[in-house]
């Protein structure tokens, strides 16, 4: 942490010289300007030169990405196009709880903005960044699954995961999320970000009434566990809140037991059985 800390010290003490030095506008957006970059070796680096070698400096587990990112500038929408300036592959919540710590560090002066990026199946642009840094959530999702199977039931799941995987693995111990989406590639946190709705959503409610607890990371890059007991305006504000109140690391799924699943056969036989019971009233 003491090396972290001296490491953005260094960083920022460079980055006020340099901005001192060349008079840069106070809200110029630090990570833009991507074409000016050091392409002239006597001219002095460019800001976002500056910023990227200052994220690259952070120490992560995973990896900031500043090349392969224009699959981020897109989504399912098709309608809007934002290039961000880096991808954030992280490998565990600190990476992300780092990210976001050295950019709220940068104060009010810097206008980088961050999206955290589900399965992408925004129409608006909503899980995109333009100049910013964009966290690719579905590489967190390789941690396990925790269960809970006693009296109510759940499941501690991270935010990149899809519903789909969510699906196969709790049908393994006899149980099912209570609230669904209609389609399953969408993932945890961006369905928990919207409301997440489905044909059970008459009976249980959306998906974001059937979440006992959340794991965040805020805009100060405090990893933050909340629920209907506990930071409540934070569990209330992240719920439906695209994005824009933290970053959903894990969620605390409530979960039911499955449906048994009946082979084909006998649901034929059901269904007569069932229309001689109705015949017969
Ligand atoms: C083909 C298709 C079918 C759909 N079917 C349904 C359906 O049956 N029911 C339904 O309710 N909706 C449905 N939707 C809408 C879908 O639920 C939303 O668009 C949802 O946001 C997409 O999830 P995603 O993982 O792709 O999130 P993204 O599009 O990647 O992100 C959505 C928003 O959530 C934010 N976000 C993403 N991950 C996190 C996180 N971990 N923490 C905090 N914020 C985060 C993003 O910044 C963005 O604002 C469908 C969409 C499509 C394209
Ligand atoms: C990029 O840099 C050029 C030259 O310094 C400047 O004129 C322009 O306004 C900058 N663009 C952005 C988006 O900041
Ligand atoms: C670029 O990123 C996409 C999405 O994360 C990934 O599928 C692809 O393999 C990457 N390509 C390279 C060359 O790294």
């Amino acid at each position: 942490m003491a090396y972290l800390l001296e490491q953005k010290d260094f960083i920022f003490t460079i980055l006020i010289v340099i901005t001192l030095a060349r008079g840069t506008k106070q809200n110029e957006n630090l990570c833009s300007n991507h074409t000016y970059g050091i392409s002239i070796i006597s001219s002095p680096p460019s800001d976002s030169s500056i910023l990227h070698l200052s994220l690259r400096m952070l120490n992560l587990e995973g990896h900031l990405s500043f090349d392969n990112i224009s699959h981020a500038a897109k989504d399912f929408g098709n309608r809007y196009y934002y290039l961000p300036c880096a991808i954030l592959y992280p490998k565990s919540v600190t990476d992300i709880s780092t990210t976001i710590k050295y950019i709220y560090d940068l104060g009010t002066t810097s206008d980088l903005t961050v999206a955290a990026r589900g399965h992408g199946h925004s129409l608006e642009g909503q899980a995109q960044a333009n100049q910013g840094v964009v966290i690719n959530m579905e590489h967190l999702s390789g941690e396990n699954m925790d269960f809970y199977t006693g009296n109510v039931p759940y499941v501690d799941v991270s935010g990149g995961h899809l519903w789909i995987n969510v699906l196969h693995e709790t049908l393994k111990k006899g149980l099912t999320p209570k609230s669904w989406t209609d389609y399953l590639h969408l993932t945890i946190g961006g369905t928990l970000s919207n409301a997440g709705v489905s044909g059970q959503a008459f009976k249980y409610g959306p998906q974001i009434n059937n979440v006992f607890q959340l794991e965040v990371v805020t805009g100060t890059g405090d990893v933050v566990t909340c629920s209907e007991n506990h930071n409540a305006d934070l569990f209330h504000g992240v719920l439906g809140g695209l994005g824009q109140f933290g970053i959903i690391t894990k969620a605390r799924i409530a979960l039911e037991p499955s449906p048994i699943m009946v082979p084909k056969t006998l649901l034929h036989q059901e269904h007569e059985n069932y229309k001689a019971i109705h015949c017969m009233k």
